[in-house]
């Protein structure tokens, strides 16, 4: 699972059927003798444990590859280090701060490999997870029915945004989306807007946090420091005060959800926890379900 371009929509359905039975603590799979490697080359807390767990709660077993650790500090290339994994797993999770890499590295490890997120491109197991707990508050796949998503954040340099938005483009087209970045230098690049504008007549780009009334679910993300220029990061000025806070929970529908995927900086104030609209850990818990049905997808 590389990229969202090749999941179909029975894919999806298939997807959340495994990961309903296996958060309902049914046995989806067994994976004794299996083992996943964990090979990230950026930080991590949720993508990686999360896969970790769920690997143990299939009966498989996991290894945690550490670049600080390895021989890349001795002088080691990429491509032989990846050449040695491939003989250690039989499934790989990967994540790296070069877009490109998954890919080079797919040529090079023959077994499958997950992408847990390559640069500022994609995030597909996020997006799956995210979808999944939108699926749980709305029925999403009832075509009849319409729904509106708002991103709001750092548009340009989101990966999770990047592969929910691809996710929502090709299998639900009664799901709107409007975007609030942050400032300028995080609108989306040319070509998310031109697929959005494929999907729905405009792409409607909102400024402030003053008219939320319309949106079932809001999609906050923090600022990809570590993606931005060390000029631009010190420079960034938000067009307005970005913390969403208790007093703008009056302001949004009853029935809305509010999702991160996590980590947040100061983007949502943790007054709001406490609201049942706020699902970020809900989405942290599906993580793990998600990422049951997926493995179990590789292996059966
Ligand atoms: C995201 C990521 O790494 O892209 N986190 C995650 O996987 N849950 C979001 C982020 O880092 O902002």
């Amino acid at each position: 699972m590389l990229s969202i371009d090749n999941i179909t929509l029975d894919f999806v359905k298939y997807l959340f059927f495994f990961t309903k039975k296996a958060k309902n603590k049914e046995q989806i799979i067994n994976l004794k003798g299996k083992i996943l490697c964990n090979l990230f080359f950026e930080s991590s807390t949720r993508t990686m444990l999360s896969f970790q767990t769920a690997m143990y709660r299939l009966g498989g077993e996991v290894i945690n590859f550490n670049k600080d650790y390895s021989s890349l500090n001795k002088g080691e290339t990429f491509s032989d280090t990846l050449k040695t994994m491939e003989h250690y797993a039989d499934v790989f999770v990967l994540r790296h701060p070069k877009k490109d890499f998954i890919y080079q590295a797919s040529e090079i490890i023959k077994k499958p490999i997950i992408n847990a997120g390559n640069g500022d491109g994609e995030h597909p197991t996020q997006a799956l997870l995210d979808l999944f707990t939108i699926f749980s508050y709305f029925d999403i796949f009832d075509y009849k029915k319409s729904f509106n998503i708002l991103f709001i954040g750092d548009i340009k340099h989101s990966r999770t945004i990047h592969s929910l938005i691809k996710l929502i483009i090709k299998l639900f087209k009664n799901i709107h989306i409007t975007l609030l970045p942050y400032c300028s230098e995080l609108y989306p690049d040319n070509d998310l807007i031109k697929l959005i504008e494929e999907h729905q007549k405009s792409v409607t780009i909102i400024n402030d946090y003053s008219n939320l009334q319309e949106y079932d679910i809001l999609y906050f993300t923090r600022l990809q420091k570590e993606r931005l220029e060390e000029k631009l990061n010190k420079n960034i000025v938000y067009n307005f005060d970005i913390q969403f806070s208790k007093k703008h929970l009056e302001n949004i529908k009853e029935n809305a959800i509010i999702l991160h995927p996590l980590p947040r900086n100061e983007e949502l104030s943790t007054d709001i926890d406490n609201d049942n609209r706020c699902k970020y850990f809900e989405q942290v818990e599906n993580g793990v379900y998600i990422r049951m049905a997926i493995l179990r997808s590789i292996f059966s």
